[in-house]
């Protein structure tokens, strides 16, 4: 049997220039889609997947995530006294418990691989999930626990992918396909936003991991890969002569919030889907001449 998936990483460090000035006091994570923030839909798909502990590895100006899952008592305070009981329940639900966070911080911007590596003691030797909070995804149920389904038949390490236009490849990690259903087939290589002739397939590395903690001692070499970087992806690509990988084209559809676009569709997309918002949201969409 697989050894159980206990705790997720969020690297949160990033700078979100392509979101300047909104990001130059307050982290892209914080940016919301409809009324939550990024890192909240982050930490809830973990722990539908029955995540217990939480690993945010941040940097400068990121103290804010800290204070949002954390209690606010004069708020809750405030809303207890005006009798806003749904509120005050909404805010209680989005805590993980007390003692289930851990935080540290990249204390430089070298790669994705090294904000991984920056929470190796933290995870110790264990699996671990990773989830990159600018992936947005609509899926029922989530992308991590469509994966965990995968990981407890293969074990190993598993990775989220969705196929992308052969325009987008060089922005993403690429995957190679092998035999085997979507629901979980053989990964061959992995490449690191590749040139379209050079890519092994269109299916992106969506933001969604989990993965054995072999990856740690070979990320603690600090090899830089495309964009000058540490990349995760070319760790994986060396780990993978050792373990398998395995990839889950999953159900649902993901938003690359890091782009302005992609955040933008995403509040869209989300809106339409709320109860509360739908039909005032559509009346403006007319006026605008948008439906
Ligand atoms: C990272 C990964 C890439 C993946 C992408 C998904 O790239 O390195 O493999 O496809 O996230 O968002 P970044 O967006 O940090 O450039």
């Amino acid at each position: 049997m697989s050894k159980r998936v206990r705790t997720a990483v969020f690297p949160v460090a990033g700078l979100g220039t392509r979101f300047l000035p909104a990001t130059k006091a307050m982290p892209k994570e914080m940016l919301t889609v409809v009324d939550r923030p990024l890192i909240q839909y982050a930490v809830d798909e973990a722990r539908e997947a029955g995540i217990e502990h939480f690993v945010f590895v941040t940097g400068r100006n990121k103290a804010v995530i800290e204070d949002h899952f954390d209690k606010q008592f004069e708020l809750e305070h405030t809303l207890q006294s005006r009798g806003k009981h749904w509120a005050l329940e909404e805010l209680q639900r989005d805590l993980p418990q007390a003692g289930q966070t851990s935080f540290t911080r990249q204390q430089e911007p070298l790669g994705l691989g090294h904000a991984v590596w920056c929470a190796r003691e933290l995870v110790g030797d264990q699996p671990f999930a990773l989830l990159l909070p600018d992936m947005l995804f609509k899926a029922n149920p989530g992308v991590l626990k469509q994966m965990m389904e995968a990981y407890e038949t293969t074990g190993g390490n598993v990775i989220a992918v969705e196929e992308v236009a052969p325009a987008e490849v060089s922005s993403y990690g690429i995957v190679g396909r092998g035999d085997g259903p979507d629901e979980g087939f053989r990964i061959t290589s992995m490449v690191e936003k590749p040139k379209p002739a050079d890519a092994p397939s269109n299916l992106m590395i969506s933001g969604r991991y989990i993965l054995q903690p072999e990856v740690f001692t070979i990320l603690s070499e600090k090899n830089k890969g495309a964009g000058g970087e540490i990349q995760l992806t070319d760790a994986m690509q060396i780990l993978i002569r050792q373990q398998s990988f395995t990839g889950v084209k999953y159900n649902g559809r993901v938003f690359d919030c890091g782009s302005k676009i992609g955040f933008l569709t995403a509040n869209v997309a989300f809106a339409l889907d709320r109860d509360d918002i739908r039909d005032g949201f559509v009346a403006e969409l007319r006026k605008l001449k948008l439906l």
